[in-house]
């Protein structure tokens, strides 16, 4: 079994690589990512020489070379390349059309040309937009996405949808809520307030910090993809959550109690345009259908991921140097 996985060098992108090897020790995984400034193949060292796994540098957006790495013969696409940060969809947002409808069509066409046995879309649920104080996203939940990220994320999933309708391609999508672990990039808020946290640094907090989200530890995020290529009825959504709702402050104030560090490097920064104000899963169909349990209790899964950025300093400090163009670009200016 050939695996194409795109951006395989990002967070979760990495974290499924690892992950696939092990579960399945036959397949052979190809990663393709154009190692933008979120790709870092420093996350890929403990497999690099791995014989059933290679790396090709590629954009998604450019047909030529992706059509001739399904020339190889490819079975299965898992697709996780994306622009991924909200922020810089505010700043920026004509890459994230560029990358996340644009590369998702190619992707598809290839996909078609050399009938895949499965494309899986990886999706957010930021597609949904925003919820109230009550109610969870269902699969059925209207596509309401508010910033230029999740409505290029949203334009993606139209399109894997049309390629089912139109020509019968194998297809699922899952749209999973926000994923915190190992080698996720310090622009996003948990591995962002554990870092700067760590050198005492001012921790922005958008708005009155009272946003909630959703969280999931990125190996369950990665289980269950495994469980959709393989069991997912073709054609369907399904939805990935671990029910983990907390308020951004609260998500600040785990980490400073659990750094030892004071209350007082909190800083109310003016809020995200657009901000949604609530996410939350549910995951039922993912749970009774095929069976998926997460293995990550919130509580120990975030001091666990403490504990590693502690102990992979020179990780992120490398990227926070500036070795990684373009971290500087942020909503609020120079980090
Ligand atoms: P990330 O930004 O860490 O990684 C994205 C990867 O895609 C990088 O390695 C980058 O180099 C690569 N890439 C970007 N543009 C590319 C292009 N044009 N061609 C080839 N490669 C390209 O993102 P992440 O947080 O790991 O998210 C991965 C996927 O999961 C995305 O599709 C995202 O929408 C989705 N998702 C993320 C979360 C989350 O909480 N992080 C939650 C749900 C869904
Ligand atoms: O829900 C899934 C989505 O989760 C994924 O699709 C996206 O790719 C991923 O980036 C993430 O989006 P969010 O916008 O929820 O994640 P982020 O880490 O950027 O922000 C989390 C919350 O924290 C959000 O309410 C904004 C807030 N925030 C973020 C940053 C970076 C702050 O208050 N301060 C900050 O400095």
């Amino acid at each position: 079994m050939k695996l194409l996985v795109t951006g395989g060098a990002g967070f979760i992108g990495s974290n499924f690589v690892i992950y696939m090897l092990q579960q399945h020790p036959n397949y052979q995984i190809v990663n393709v990512d154009a190692l933008t400034y979120a790709g870092n193949l420093e996350n890929l060292k403990s497999i690099e020489n791995h014989p059933n796994y290679s790396f090709v540098k590629a954009d998604i957006t450019d047909a030529q070379a992706i059509d001739q790495i399904f020339q190889q013969g490819i079975d299965i696409v898992v697709n996780f390349a994306a622009e991924s940060h909200v922020d810089r969809s505010i700043l920026e947002p004509e890459v994230f059309v560029k990358t996340n409808v644009l590369g998702t069509q190619v992707l598809l066409d290839a996909s078609k040309r050399y009938g895949v046995t499965k494309y899986v879309q990886v999706s957010t649920d930021e597609v949904y937009g925003s919820l109230g104080e009550t109610g969870l996203f269902m699969e059925s939940t209207p596509l309401e996405p508010n910033s230029p990220y999740s409505a290029s994320k949203a334009g993606g999933d139209l399109l894997v949808r049309a390629y089912h309708e139109t020509f019968g391609l194998p297809v699922n999508i899952t749209r999973c809520s926000n994923n915190y672990g190992p080698y996720q990039f310090p622009e996003k808020l948990i591995p962002l307030i554990i870092s700067r946290a760590m050198s005492d640094q001012a921790l922005p907090i958008y708005g009155d910090g009272l946003n909630i989200r959703d969280w999931l530890y990125v190996e369950d995020h990665c289980s269950a993809i495994d469980l959709v290529i393989h069991e997912g009825r073709v054609g369907e959504v399904y939805n990935i959550g671990g029910n983990n709702e907390r308020t951004n402050l609260h998500i600040v104030k785990t980490i400073l109690q659990e750094l030892n560090k004071p209350e007082s490097l909190i800083t109310y920064v003016e809020d995200r345009l657009g901000h949604d104000r609530r996410y939350g899963i549910d995951p039922t169909k993912l749970v009774q259908e095929l069976g998926w349990k997460p293995k990550h209790n919130f509580e120990t899964g975030i001091k666990e991921t403490i504990q590693w950025y502690l102990n992979n300093k020179d990780w992120w400090t490398r990227i926070q140097s500036g070795e990684y163009q373009g971290y500087q670009i942020t909503q609020y200016g120079e980090r």
